[in-house]
């Protein structure tokens, strides 16, 4: 298993903090966010890790967090030149996937749970994983079956289909790569991971398990706020990093 960290984009909606730097270089307490999925990939035992970067702010990540020796794990860092989808990941990281599986985080996702289980088990297909929230509308959002099977898969849905927000951690088979090289842009110019997960989900191999516990996409001000209280009040002794 390889790990991406998906850590790009300029992030004008926290403007001005990320005039200078990058968002997910913001401290969330008492580390930089970026630290909370690294964290989360480094007690999964994943030992590869390519972080993928703004051209903008390549070298504060660089100088912040270097070879990885640091940490036990080796760092791979790749440049996404614009913010073109989550998805266009795996063909910046094709070479250093190569015939492995792999997870991705994005680089503002911080989860309360310990998911090592969940990518230490996967075996094959897709697991994602979903997160009950009261703005659907801002994220993926998965409809589920009465046996909590996932029906449908919406990239922020207009009209309401569901309160489940698919999180920004994806662990995927080999097949990703290819996958990732069939999609069109989307409506707003992306390759969306959205649309890898609706491939996934027709061939009968998606599966999405829901988190129990706290999760936060750190990316407005808003959602910074909770996830700095978040880290103080219960992320402190869970951290290997
Ligand atoms: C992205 C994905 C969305 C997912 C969210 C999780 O949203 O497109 O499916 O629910 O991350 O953080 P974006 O950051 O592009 O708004």
């Amino acid at each position: 298993m390889r790990g991406i960290i998906l850590s790009g984009g300029l992030a004008t909606r926290l403007r001005p903090c990320t005039k200078i730097t990058s968002k997910q270089l913001l401290p969330v307490y008492n580390r930089p966010m970026i630290y909370y999925p690294l964290n989360t990939l480094i007690k999964a035992g994943i030992k590869e890790i390519l972080i993928i970067v703004a051209p903008e702010r390549a070298g504060d990540y660089l100088n912040l967090l270097g070879s990885g020796k640091e940490f036990g794990v080796k760092f791979t860092y790749e440049i996404q030149d614009k913010p073109t989808g989550i998805a266009e990941a795996f063909l910046i990281g094709e070479n250093f996937i190569d015939q492995d599986d792999v997870t991705l985080i994005l680089g503002d996702n911080i989860f309360e749970d310990d998911l090592s289980e969940e990518i230490k088990n996967f075996k094959a297909g897709a697991k994602v994983f979903a997160k009950k929230v009261h703005d659907p509308e801002r994220f993926g959002v998965v409809k589920f079956n009465g046996n909590m099977r996932a029906e449908k898969i919406i990239e922020k849905p207009k009209e309401w289909i569901s309160d489940y927000a698919v999180t920004g951690l994806y662990i995927y088979d080999n097949k990703v790569v290819e996958i990732s090289k069939n999609l069109k842009p989307s409506d707003r110019g992306e390759l969306e991971i959205t649309d890898v997960n609706k491939v996934y989900l027709e061939k009968g191999e998606l599966e999405v398990a829901v988190v129990e516990n706290e999760w936060i996409d750190a990316g407005t001000f808003d959602s910074l706020l909770r996830a700095q209280i978040l880290a103080k009040e219960k992320l402190q002794d869970k951290l290997l990093i």
